[in-house]
């Protein structure tokens, strides 16, 4: 039976110059009060030396396949892990266990454990986005193993980019939130969760669910506005309403009392939140500012129609009475994101989301600063779309930026994945 208090935590390290840093997380884990036993690839022993990782972690640092095999070490270290901790891992290290290869201790110990598994990537950009890694990600979150990182900066030469691997105690507290009850490092963010915790456990309904957010009451809005010209016809927008959808369902799946503020959605609205159904913009409007009051986070993930008619006809509009042009008078509607975060409770987070059709990353972050700086919002959710992006579709990819413009996390994947992710910057006080 798992101690929380004191866990069996394996930690893996493949080989790339970050495994320096692996040393930090290991010492992080044992002052945390665990019993730490590092598996390292050869290639990470030429990174750092084994006296340093068994000064640091007490324990006698494995790398050899062959050796107490009397004890059958090639399983039984993944056998007796209550946590298994990947740090860092490297391009080579996720192809290999994206097809459950075993030809060193490290694979055997993955394929032997039935514990929860958080990985660390680290490697050059170009790797972290080459269409091999990318799907071998895909695959090992989709088995549940957990990611933290790989943050965007400074590599190991003069680039930079998306690839340096999280920093030791942010892999310490992403790994132990991984089991509920585990105590973090004293001086460690215990409280929060890391920058970029994905296919955490929680995110897929095959495996037990974290519960952070218990206690948490969570408002989201999700799907578009339809702004109604005449009896039949409305203004309207693509969005289906599928990602904020999946925003309800993460929290309510993690413990949240959730609020759903469904204007139009082409999905089902979920079990086990409240729904309030709305059309327009100016109902969305009143709605959110009845249950923002009672909110703790609120997500504005719906498409908000901008401007709606000036004038609503009462029948049907004939093109006969309107001849071969048509003008629409339209006017602005309030900007219901800025108002919510203008009159939130101190205690409050807001969160708004920016659809935005930038050409590159680098376009997309610099109208996204702007934007949250104009709405007040503490976070918000950045993602490009087009006619074939974004919208309607199963998959997104999102960068996070705080208020002051920090990149906070990255996420791609599913919807219920980036979901998942996007509530993990809400940094619960407990989990
Ligand atoms: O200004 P823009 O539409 O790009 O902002 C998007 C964010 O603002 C989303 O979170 C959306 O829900 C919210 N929004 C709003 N009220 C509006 C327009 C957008 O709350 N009138």
């Amino acid at each position: 039976m798992t101690n929380p208090e004191r866990l069996t935590v394996v930690v893996g390290i493949s080989g790339g110059i970050a495994a320096y840093k692996a040393v930090g997380v290991v010492r992080g884990l044992v002052l945390a009060g665990h019993d730490v036993h590092v598996v390292a690839t050869d290639a990470a022993l030429r990174f750092v030396g084994r006296p340093t990782l068994e000064a640091i972690s007490r324990n006698i640092v494995h790398s050899d396949l062959y050796e107490g095999v009397a004890q059958v070490r090639h399983v039984a270290i993944g056998q007796s892990a209550d946590l298994i901790v990947i740090a860092p891992a490297t391009a080579n290290t996720l192809a290999k266990l994206a097809t459950g290869l075993a030809d060193d201790l490290l694979g055997t110990t993955v394929l032997a454990s039935t514990a929860p598994v958080i990985v660390a990537p680290a490697m050059h950009t170009e790797m972290w986005q080459n269409a091999a890694t990318v799907a071998n990600v895909a695959t090992l979150r989709s088995r549940g193993i957990a990611f933290v990182g790989p943050e965007s900066g400074q590599l190991t030469g003069s680039d930079s980019g998306p690839g340096r691997m999280a920093e030791p105690d942010a892999i310490v507290a992403a790994a132990l939130a991984l089991v509920p009850g585990a105590p973090a490092a004293e001086g460690a963010p215990g409280a929060d969760p890391g920058p970029a915790v994905d296919g955490a456990p929680g995110a897929d309904p095959d495996l037990p669910t974290r519960h952070d957010l218990a206690g948490v009451r969570l408002l989201v809005s999700a799907g578009g506005t339809r702004e109604p010209l005449d009896p039949v016809r409305f203004l309207g927008n693509r969005s289906s309403g599928k990602q904020g959808v999946a925003l309800a369902v993460a929290a309510r799946d993690r413990g949240a009392e959730v609020t759903l503020l469904a204007a139009h959605l082409e999905v089902p609205a979920p079990e086990g939140v409240d729904v309030v159904q709305v059309e327009t913009a100016k109902q969305l409007a009143q709605a959110a500012a009845e249950y923002a009051q009672d909110s703790d986070v609120i997500i504005m993930a719906a498409a908000v129609a901008d401007y709606r008619p000036a004038s609503i006809a009462q029948t049907k509009l004939k093109k006969d009475a309107i001849g071969d042009t048509m003008t629409l008078e339209l006017v602005k509607n309030p900007d219901i994101l800025a108002s919510l975060a203008a009159n939130r409770r101190a205690d409050q987070v807001v969160i708004g989301f920016a659809a935005e059709t930038a050409g590159d990353t680098a376009e997309l972050l610099r109208v996204g600063r702007e934007k949250l700086e104009r709405k007040g919002c503490d976070f918000l959710v950045l993602n490009r779309v087009g006619w074939l992006r974004g919208f309607a579709v199963d998959d997104n990819a999102v960068v996070v930026v705080s208020r002051g413009g920090d990149i906070v996390m990255e996420a791609s994947g599913s919807k219920a994945a980036v979901a998942d992710r996007i509530l993990d910057v809400l940094r619960p006080s407990g989990s």
